[in-house]
């Protein structure tokens, strides 16, 4: 961690304390000149820091902007969330991952950025990424895991999400298979995994992950109106993005490490708790054909089943499920 990073922290170890200089120097390792210099500059970035002598710093407000210190500042992980570049403006995040973890970055590493030109979802979909209203994000993770069981840190993530958004705001959410968040009849949040293997051996995923957060209904093209929506516009609260990003940290973390050494059976059982998709009426679009059926669960592997008016039972990979 650099020393605006480490006062960051604590200053989120001491919400609303006064933080002496000179403890606040030991703490960094620098004289109380440095302290006061990096202080400064924390000003710059648009936080707002009270300054009394005798008492020392004070964190009042932090602005509302996505950096690698506010995000690594008091995360406690362990690789989720250790390595992040923050961006203003990109084409897509999506990409600036792949290259970052072709050059060897570290599992955990996430990229994202306040604002997507060209933000892309699933199917080749634009992904809508206005400035300052959403989470978009990636993360690369490199689990040792046979190919066909990738799919399954897809359910994964969304079950993360899921709980995640249940923690930070108290909205009821629904997923819709595979890796669509719902809030009602109106999606929240989309996965889009991106796999990058060898012949028998996973190098890489890069997860991406669009959150409506904070827009209000306005931020929305009319062709998204009736069908999205925003944690905002759902509790009528705005969404700490830097706290809920680190939430989002720490449950992956624990997820995914169960899932390591344990499987995917906690995935699946908390899937199908929360499933939009489970019961319902289903028309499902694959590569070489479409079918009709109710959607009845996953199975061991994570794989949709989904049975048709003639009681055959289909096994959905790779699909676009409508309902
Ligand atoms: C979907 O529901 O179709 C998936 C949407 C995924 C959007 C995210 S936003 C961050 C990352 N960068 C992108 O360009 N896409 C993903």
């Amino acid at each position: 961690m650099n020393i605006k990073q480490v006062i960051l922290q604590a200053f989120r170890d001491h919400p609303g304390e006064f933080i002496s200089g000179e403890d606040l120097s030991q703490t960094c390792g620098c004289s109380r000149t440095a302290v006061w210099k990096h202080i400064e500059e924390l000003r710059k970035d648009g936080y707002e820091v009270e300054a009394v002598r005798k008492s020392g710093y004070r964190l009042i407000v932090a602005p509302d902007r996505l950096s690698a210190a506010e995000i690594m500042a008091g995360l406690h992980t362990a690789r989720i969330g250790q390595n992040v570049f923050a961006h203003d403006e990109v084409v897509s995040t999506q990409p600036l991952a792949h290259e970052a973890a072709a050059k060897g970055a570290p599992e955990g590493t996430l990229v994202l950025a306040e604002q997507q030109t060209g933000g892309r979802g699933r199917l080749g979909r634009p992904w809508h990424s206005p400035k300052g209203t959403g989470i978009w994000m990636s993360l690369i993770v490199r689990p040792a895991i046979p190919i066909p069981k990738t799919p399954q840190m897809t359910l994964l993530t969304a079950v993360t999400i899921a709980r995640t958004i249940r923690e930070e705001t108290g909205v009821p959410v629904k997923i819709k298979w595979p890796n669509d968040i719902f809030c009602g009849d109106k999606k929240v949040c989309g996965v889009l995994t991106e796999l990058n293997a060898e012949s028998d051996r996973v190098n890489y995923l890069v997860i991406g992950i669009g959150l409506n957060a904070n827009s209000v209904q306005s931020d929305f093209p009319e062709e998204l109106s009736e069908i999205a929506t925003s944690l905002r516009i759902e509790s009528g609260d705005e969404v700490k993005r830097v706290d809920f990003i680190q939430q989002f940290c720490r449950n992956f973390e624990e997820e995914y490490d169960h899932f390591l050494q344990h499987g995917f059976q906690r995935v699946k059982q908390e899937w199908e708790k929360h499933s939009y998709s489970i019961g319902r009426w289903v028309s499902v679009q694959t590569i070489s054909q479409m079918f009709e059926g109710r959607a009845v669960g996953l199975d061991d592997e994570g794989v949709l089943m989904v049975e048709d008016r003639a009681g055959i039972m289909h096994k959905v990979y790779s699909a676009d499920v409508n309902y």
